[in-house]
C-alpha cells in the first residue's frame, strides 16, 4: 500500500473510509464521573456507556462494521443445521485461513474452554509466548499450568524490537526436555501479544517454533484472534516480506499451526469465533464438544445474520487499508505521548496505546495496583475508559497468594475505524494534563473479589480522598470546561 504523505510534511494517519452511520456521544461532567466511580467500584469493565465519552476498553465487537458486513447479515440463511450462511462461512475460513474443517464457537474464550477441555490435564504444562486472561484461566480450571517464554525484550518498555511477541525457543526446548514431551499436550502461539502491549511475532520465530513442535512431536496451536494485525506487522516490519501481501502472509502463518482458533470479535469486526484445522484426528477431538457447548456445529451459539458478518469481514482482512487503520492511529497516539515523555510501550503494537503504569504511577506501590488507579484517574477527568492490564488482571495463584504482573499497564483500544483523530488528541491531551498531576493520583484497594477473573466484575475503593482532590485540581485548570 503506498503512503499518502502531506505537503505539511506532519505525519498524519489519512482515514481511507467515510463515516455514513453515527452515534452520539455524551460528555458528562466530572462530578458524575466521580459518582460512576464510586458505583462502579473503581472498575472500568463496571460503568455503564451512559457515562463513558470516549470506549477504549477493548477493540472486541467494537470494531466499526463495513457496508458490505451489514448487506450480507441482510441474506442470512436462518437455519438450525445446514444453513448456507455457514457454508459462506467455510468458504472464507479456507480462502483467507487455508484451512479446510471448521468448528464455530460464540466467541475466542469458548474455544479455549474446549480445547482445554479435550487436551489439558492434570500435570499439563502448555508452553505459549504469553498468556491471555481467558486463555489461561481455561488451561488452569482443566487442572494444567502455563510457561511464558518471551524473551527479556518482551518486558521492556522502551524498546525498538520489531517483535516483542516471539517466543524464546532456547527455553522452550528446556521446558519441554524439563517437563517431557509427553506433559504438553500443545505450544500455544498468540498473534499480537495482547497483554504485553499488542507485540506482535515474527514469521521466522513461528517456524522455529514449528520445528520444535515437530522435533518433539506436539501440536502448535494458533491463538490468531490478533492474526490480521500481526501479519500486518510482519509485513511492515520482517524483511523477508516487505513485498508480500496480508493474504500470502496469513496463510503462511496459519499453514504452520495444527490448530488455529479466533476469536471473531476481534478477526472479522463482527461476533463468534473458530477454531479451523487440517487434521481430521484433531477435528474429531474437537467435534463433539461443540453442540455440548455451544450449538449444532453449522452455528456453534452465533446468530445467522453473524456469521455473514464473519465471513465478509475475514476477506476484508486481507485488505491492508483496513487492517492498517488502528496500528496508524495508536502508533499517531504513541509517538506524540512519548514526545511529550510519558512512559508508553514502545515500539508501538496493536489493539492500542499501552500507557506504562509503573512508571506513570511510580509512587504508588504495586499492592495498590497502579495501572486500576491510572485508569479510573483518567476516566475522571476525562471520560475515557481505558482497561487495566496489571495485577488486577492476574490471578491468585494455587496457594491463593497475589501475583503481580510483569507489567502495570493501562491499555487505551483503538477498534478500527470507529475514533476520529480529533478524538486521539483529547486522549493525548487529557493524559498530558494527567501526567503532569500524576502525584495526585493515589492507590486501590479490593472491597470485592471474586474467585476467577476478578477483573471483570471485582470491587475496588481508593486508599484515600484522592479523587476528590484530583477533581478540584481539574477544576482549577479547566474551570467550567467538561
Ligand atoms: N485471545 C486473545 C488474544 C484475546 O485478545 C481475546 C479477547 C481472546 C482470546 C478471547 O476472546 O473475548 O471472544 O472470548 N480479548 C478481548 C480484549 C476480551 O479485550 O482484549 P473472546
Amino acid at each position: 500500500m503506498q503512503e499518502i504523505k502531506f505537503y505539511s510534511g506532519e505525519n498524519i494517519p489519512l482515514e481511507l473510509h467515510k463515516v455514513r452511520i453515527v452515534q452520539k456521544l455524551n460528555l458528562v461532567p466530572i462530578e458524575r464521573r466521580l459518582e460512576a466511580l464510586n458505583e462502579g467500584g473503581y472498575n472500568t469493565f463496571r460503568l455503564s456507556t451512559m457515562d463513558v465519552f470516549l470506549d477504549m476498553l477493548t477493540d472486541s465487537g467494537t470494531n466499526a462494521m463495513s457496508d458490505n458486513q451489514l448487506a450480507a447479515m441482510m441474506q442470512a440463511d436462518d437455519a438450525y443445521a445446514g444453513s448456507q450462511s455457514f457454508v459462506r462461512l467455510q468458504k472464507a475460513v479456507e480462502d483467507v485461513l487455508g484451512k479446510k474443517l471448521l468448528l464455530p464457537v460464540h466467541q475466542g474464550r469458548a474455544a479455549e474452554n474446549i480445547i482445554a477441555t479435550a487436551y489439558v490435564k492434570k500435570g499439563s504444562l502448555i508452553p505459549m509466548n504469553y498468556h491471555f486472561t481467558t486463555a489461561m484461566a481455561h488451561i488452569t480450571q482443566n487442572g494444567g499450568k502455563i510457561a511464558e517464554l518471551l524473551y527479556d525484550e518482551a518486558y521492556k518498555i522502551n524498546s525498538d524490537h520489531p517483535f516483542k511477541g516471539n517466543m524464546n525457543i532456547e527455553k522452550l526446548e528446556e521446558v519441554i526436555k524439563h517437563q517431557g514431551a509427553n506433559n504438553i499436550p500443545f505450544i500455544r502461539m498468540e498473534a499480537s501479544t495482547n497483554l504485553i502491549g499488542g507485540q506482535p511475532f515474527s514469521v521466522q520465530n513461528l517456524r522455529d517454533v514449528r520445528a520444535m513442535a515437530d522435533k518433539y512431536g506436539i501440536r502448535l496451536v494458533l491463538d490468531a484472534s490478533l492474526l490480521g494485525e500481526n501479519a500486518y506487522m510482519v509485513l511492515k516490519r520482517e524483511e523477508e516480506f516487505k513485498d508480500s501481501n496480508m493474504g500470502e502472509i496469513l496463510k503462511i502463518m496459519t499453514g504452520m499451526a495444527d490448530l488455529v482458533y479466533f476469536s471473531a470479535r476481534k478477526l472479522s469486526s463482527s461476533r463468534g469465533g473458530g477454531m479451523c484445522t487440517d487434521n481430521m484426528v484433531i477435528y474429531k477431538e474437537l467435534e463433539a464438544l461443540v453442540p455440548l457447548y455451544e450449538g449444532f456445529l453449522t452455528y456453534g451459539g452465533i446468530s445467522i445474520r453473524e456469521i455473514e458478518a464473519m465471513a465478509v469481514g475475514l476477506y476484508e482482512t486481507l485488505d491492508e487499508s483496513m487492517i492498517c487503520q488502528s496500528p496508524s492511529f495508536i502508533k499517531y497516539l504513541v509517538e506524540a505521548l512519548d514526545a511529550k515523555g510519558i512512559p508508553v510501550i514502545k515500539p508501538a503494537g496493536v489493539l492500542g496505546a499501552h500507557v506504562d503504569a509503573m512508571q506513570f504511577c511510580a509512587h504508588i506501590p504495586q499492592t495498590e495496583y497502579p495501572a486500576g488507579a491510572l485508569a479510573s484517574a483518567l476516566f475522571l477527568i476525562s471520560g475515557v475508559r481505558g482497561m487495566e492490564r496489571g495485577s488486577i488482571s492476574n490471578q491468585r495463584d494455587e496457594y491463593g497468594n497475589e501475583t503481580y504482573a510483569d507489567m502495570e499497564l493501562l491499555r487505551l483500544a483503538v477498534p478500527r475505524r470507529v475514533f476520529t483523530l480529533s478524538q486521539i488528541k483529547y486522549v493525548e491531551d487529557r493524559l498530558n494534563w494527567l501526567y503532569d498531576n500524576r502525584l495526585l493520583i493515589g492507590g486501590l484497594r479490593f472491597v470485592y473479589e471474586p474467585p476467577v477473573l476478578r477483573f471483570f466484575m471485582g470491587g475496588l475503593e481508593p486508599t484515600s480522598d484522592w479523587p476528590q482532590k484530583l477533581m478540584a485540581k481539574f477544576k482549577e485548570d479547566f474551570g467550567e470546561s467538561l
